[in-house]
């Protein structure tokens, strides 16, 4: 297995510092979700992903057994897959297992251990496959790794975690993606759909308190890596539709009036007030239509679950 350090990855911890600070300090609270996976966070999220209330993972993974050999069909042999975010890679392998001849495999991730972890066992079922692990942040920085442009290149990027990004990361996000995958590139894209609040509040607010556990999450790490004095007890886990904004809202509600310190800094929260932690956007088709046409990419296949909570993207470079 290979590993590249991008130059442009996250200078941690400076940069959670002062995402922490600066959102703490404005007048509606925000703190930007990538921050909520740290080791502890990414194994409370894996928890997640099993939970009876949390269709995403689930209906995803049906469409993909679905859909994989007739995407196979369409890309051809000797694929590189390229996916952002990788975590576990367990999803890349229904593609690997579907693709005619796959080349490589490349893994990109915020973090190295994240990846290492995962990719060791990945690269000895798949003896034959080039495995490959990238840290850097696909989101704001430039990727500088060279794919060999013979084979043919496709983008993966399952989950809905395109619903946790801003506007302006999204379209950032599949413009870099089209230029660094080149002419003729592929990208699967997965996108979870909008729905009624009885189904997305409980995926976000689930009967174990699972959910609970990883917002919350925030606050202990936010004590443990830049001396905050945050008690999180007096915090709850609040899931929130915004129906105006089509998403999910994660926040950390203030259960009273307080005052804690991070990094020296003193801050107040009143009782009702909320920190912001996470959006969970929910599309429609024709959002997604745009969104997709305006950044670069043209879609060539749109496949849901039979109830339409989800939807796997077959896009082509425009
Ligand atoms: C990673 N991402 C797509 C998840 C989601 O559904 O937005 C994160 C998550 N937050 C709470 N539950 C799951």
């Amino acid at each position: 297995m290979n590993y590249y350090n991008d130059q442009s990855t996250k200078n941690y911890p400076h940069a959670f510092l002062n995402d922490v600070l600066t959102g703490l300090s404005r007048s509606e609270r925000y703190i930007p979700p990538c921050w909520l996976y740290d080791d502890v966070g990414s194994k409370i999220f894996e928890l997640i992903t099993d939970l009876p209330e949390y269709y995403v993972t689930r209906t995803e993974m049906s469409i993909f057994h679905k859909i994989s050999s007739d995407f196979a069909q369409i890309i051809g042999p000797n694929a590189s897959l390229v996916e952002y975010g990788a975590g576990g890679a367990v999803k890349a392998r229904i593609f690997l297992d579907a693709f005619i001849d796959p080349a490589k495999y490349v893994a990109i991730d915020i973090s190295f251990d994240h990846l290492e972890k995962s990719l060791n066992e990945l690269d000895l079922d798949y003896p034959d496959l080039h495995v490959h692990a990238l840290a850097g942040d696909f989101i704001s920085g430039t990727i500088q790794t060279n794919l060999e442009h013979e084979t043919q290149r496709v983008g993966f990027f399952p989950g809905s975690t395109i619903g946790n990004l801003t506007d302006e990361e999204i379209s950032q996000f599949l413009r870099r993606a089209r230029n660094y995958l080149g002419e003729e590139a592929y990208f699967i894209l997965g996108a979870d759909l909008k729905k009624s609040p009885d189904i997305l509040i409980p995926a976000y607010d689930d009967a174990q308190g699972v959910t609970a556990d990883f917002n919350m999450n925030l606050l202990n790490r936010i004590n443990r890596e830049l001396d905050g004095t945050i008690n999180p007890e007096r915090f709850s886990h609040k899931a929130v539709w915004n129906e105006e904004l089509s998403r999910i809202e994660m926040h950390l509600e203030s259960l009273q009036d307080q005052t804690f310190e991070v990094a020296g800094q003193t801050f107040d929260i009143a009782q009702g007030d909320t920190i912001h932690t996470e959006n969970s956007r929910k599309f429609q088709r024709a959002e997604l239509d745009e969104i997709i046409a305006k950044n670069g990419w043209e879609m060539i296949r749109y496949e849901t679950d039979q109830d339409a909570h989800f939807a796997v993207m077959l896009l082509k470079a425009a």
